[in-house]
């Protein structure tokens, strides 16, 4: 397998590129931090160029990274909640135009995942609630029924599974990675 890989110098990006890596994928790594040479080095010599998914080549799948904040709503988030819940729609629509050619779309949303934009968004909260950031992470974990954040190799696995071959029936879907959160 070939795997292009966006945000891959930390976070949800690199546990992708090292689960895929590591399941034999040859993974092409794109960031915007330099520090994703330094990954990229890493992982050789599997790295892959990277070369555009073409129609009619084989099994084929896109994996957005959209968040739960795609899917309910949080105050002073617009942009960021209305962008995520678009990536949802555009991961439904692609999936539909890009069926035909071997082509499956899906969506992760991820709930709160122990990553720097994490907690950089809990160090904001904590600032505007005028609490402090070491009560944050507890707070967020008392609102998640399994307990516990999630980690980056959490949805590492789940772009894993939606890369491979047992999910060659699923495209369109976003699922939830978020310790049962939404259903609160
Ligand atoms: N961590 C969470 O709890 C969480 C929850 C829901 C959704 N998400 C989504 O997951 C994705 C990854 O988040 P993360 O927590 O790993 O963040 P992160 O800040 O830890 O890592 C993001 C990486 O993406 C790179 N990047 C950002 N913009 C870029 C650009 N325009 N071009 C190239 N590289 C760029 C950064 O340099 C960084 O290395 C984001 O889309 C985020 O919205 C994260």
């Amino acid at each position: 397998m070939k795997a292009l890989v966006t945000g891959a110098a930390r976070g949800l990006g690199l546990a992708t590129a090292r689960r895929l890596a590591s399941d034999g994928a040859r993974v092409a790594l794109l960031d915007r931090d330099p520090l994703v040479e330094e990954v990229a080095a890493a992982l050789d010599p599997r790295a892959a160029a990277v070369e555009p998914m073409r129609a009619g080549e084989g099994p084929a799948s896109i994996v957005n990274i959209s968040s739960v904040l795609g899917v309910r709503g949080e105050p002073n988030g617009a942009p960021y909640c209305v962008s995520k819940a678009g990536l949802r729609m555009l991961t439904e629509v692609l999936a539909l135009e890009l069926a035909p050619a071997g082509i499956r779309v899906n969506a992760i949303a991820p709930g709160a995942i122990e990553t720097d934009m994490h907690f950089d968004h809990l160090r904001e909260i904590a600032a505007a609630d005028g609490t402090t950031f070491d009560e944050e992470p507890a707070r967020v974990r008392a609102g998640i029924p399994i307990g516990r954040h999630g980690t980056p190799d959490d949805v590492a696995a789940t772009v894993a599974w939606l890369t491979s071959a047992d999910a060659g029936y699923v495209t369109g879907q976003t699922i939830l990675v978020d310790g049962g959160g939404m259903d609160r």
